[in-house]
């Protein structure tokens, strides 16, 4: 699928694979500066960052926001970045050159051109449902009611084995597809309840202070990963395991490329931050269907906040 730098006009102008502001940002990486706010997305057993995971639980902000119930419309104008107008960074939060004005929903409004069934954009059961800073998940400490154990190579165990029952009959397939392509795909973090998403979010506060943590991990209550629609994977050798470079090990490159053939996206792409509220996390990965996945795919729609004609949520309210 096109979500990163490479297929977007924005990124190309900014931060290409080889631009001086992409090299800029894997500088600072490589320092030290970004690495772990990217890396926040962990599974339970992974290196956890220096404090007490879970000792500081981050404040979980008011529940309110919640948007009226309603079919998603996704947005009717393939993604174009290209009125992006890139400002410098204002903030040591955002990587160089990312501090270009997001792309306004309402360059894209709603339109009825969305395939197959519609689905609520508000339901925690919705394959649809938005889950992003400005959109929390209501109710806050909502649990799949139908969480299954996928048959998948697991690189967890416990809670974060588990997917709801439509995204783990579409990962098996997925992984089966990549497996018969010679591709080893893990399922690394999957399901996290309010409760470990609390411990999550805090171990990051705790270590990084809350500005790092929230480019990087979400708060309580505002995780897909609470909703069983989405998962982290890995590629059984645990190299750039949740870091930028992962992009580059062959599960990455061939989620980006086939995801969308089993219903997922690849929630939070390069330099899309602006919009999605998070660092790219090339591992991250969200059913929302095949015919939806497939659309975004052929426009070139980057996130469900564009295909969806929602405003940009680079932040909490
Ligand atoms: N890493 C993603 C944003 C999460 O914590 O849900
Ligand atoms: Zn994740």
């Amino acid at each position: 699928m096109c979500y990163d730098d490479a297929d977007r006009a924005v990124g190309r102008q900014s931060a290409g694979p080889d631009s001086p502001s992409r090299r800029a940002f894997s500088r600072l990486l490589l320092a030290g500066t970004g690495l772990a706010a990217l890396s926040a997305c962990a599974p339970d057993q992974s290196p956890t960052p220096s404090g007490t995971p879970g000792s500081s639980p981050g404040p979980v902000p008011g529940t309110g926001g919640a948007t009226p119930t309603a079919v998603a419309a996704p947005s009717g104008s393939p993604a174009s970045n290209a009125s992006a107008t890139p400002t410098p960074a204002t903030s040591s939060a955002v990587p160089p050159s990312a501090a270009a004005h997001p792309p306004s929903a309402a360059a894209h409004p709603p339109s009825a051109a969305a395939p197959g069934p519609q689905h609520s954009l508000t339901d925690p059961t919705s394959p649809w449902v938005i889950v992003n800073k400005h959109r929390p998940l209501s109710p806050a400490n909502f649990v799949p009611p139908d969480l299954v154990r996928p048959a998948v190579r697991l690189a967890t165990s416990g809670e974060a084995g588990l997917l709801n029952s439509t995204t783990a009959a579409a990962a098996e397939k997925m992984f089966a597809a990549a497996a018969a392509e010679g591709v080893i795909m893990t399922l690394a973090s999957g399901y996290r309840s309010f409760a470990t998403q609390t411990a999550t979010y805090g171990s990051y506060v705790s270590s990084r202070g809350r500005a790092e943590a929230d480019t990087a991990s979400a708060r309580p209550g505002y995780s897909e990963h609470q909703t069983g629609w989405a998962f982290d994977i890995g590629d059984g050798s645990g190299a750039d395991a949740f870091t930028p470079q992962f992009k580059d090990r062959p599960a990455a490159i061939w989620a980006k490329a086939n995801a969308h053939r089993f219903g997922f996206v690849v929630r939070y792409p390069w330099m899309l931050h602006p919009i999605t509220g998070y660092y790219y996390e090339p591992w991250h990965l969200r059913f929302i269907g095949t015919q939806a996945a497939a659309d975004m795919s052929a426009r070139g729609i980057g996130t469900l906040e564009e295909y969806f004609g929602l405003e940009p949520a680079p932040a909490y309210r």
